[in-house]
């Protein structure tokens, strides 16, 4: 599917004007064609390139490092289970595998995740997700769970509120992308602090002519 005239819009009139240069506003373009579409296909990625003059490669290098991307399509849920160290010695080896298991999904998909035959989950390993202290920590369509050990996984799929760390405000909202956008905070960048040559100096003032002698 492609992406829609108003996102489209949305990229040139809203992220273009807060970046140096039209390349610089790849990441938040991603974001909200992803938002927009579910996951990020090569056709939506050379979209992307062409409205920001890019080659589509360049694209999909940015694509596939992050994480957070999805190159193919996910569940209704994606569950990711961070395996960075404080997780990792927490044992979310095991409860990824136990989570796949409970699913029937393969633990060994790697960053592509698994996807359960009716499209309702996806489970993927992930990196840190900032919740290293109630490892290990798991994000289900980017809210965080935790901890999730791995005795904890039937409990955890038969009621994962309870498990969720910004019901009590243990850790603050993520919120969706676009939350992100609308503050402006996130993504505003500063011309001058990102390399971007200083702009051009006021034209000098209009010389005023000498009084003619009479
Ligand atoms: S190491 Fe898992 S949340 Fe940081």
């Amino acid at each position: 599917m492609p992406l829609s005239q108003a996102a489209k819009d949305r990229v040139v009139n809203d992220y273009f004007p807060r970046y140096p240069t039209k390349r610089a506003a790849l990441m938040p373009a991603l974001w909200l064609a992803q938002d927009e579409l579910g996951w990020l296909s090569v056709e939506t990625m050379e979209e992307i390139a062409e409205l920001l003059e890019m080659d589509p490669t360049d694209v999909e290098s940015v694509a596939s490092f992050y994480v957070m991307f999805n190159r193919r399509p996910v569940g209704r849920k994606l569950i990711e289970v961070c395996e960075n160290p404080s997780c990792w010695v927490n044992g979310a080896s095991q409860t990824l595998e136990r989570i796949c298991h409970k699913l029937g999904l393969d633990p060994h998909a790697g960053h592509a995740g698994a996807t359960t035959p009716d499209g309702e989950y996806t489970v993927r390993p992930t990196e840190c997700v900032a919740a290293c202290d109630y490892a290990p920590a798991v994000q289900v369509n980017w809210r965080y769970y935790g901890p999730v050990k791995p005795d904890d996984v039937d409990a955890f799929l038969e009621n994962m509120e309870r498990f969720n760390l910004e019901r009590d405000g243990l850790v603050s909202a993520f919120g969706t992308h676009e939350q992100r956008f609308k503050d402006g905070s996130a993504w505003r960048v500063d011309p001058a602090e990102n390399g971007a040559p200083p702009p051009p100096p006021p034209p000098p003032p209009a010389e005023s002519k000498p009084e003619e002698k009479k």
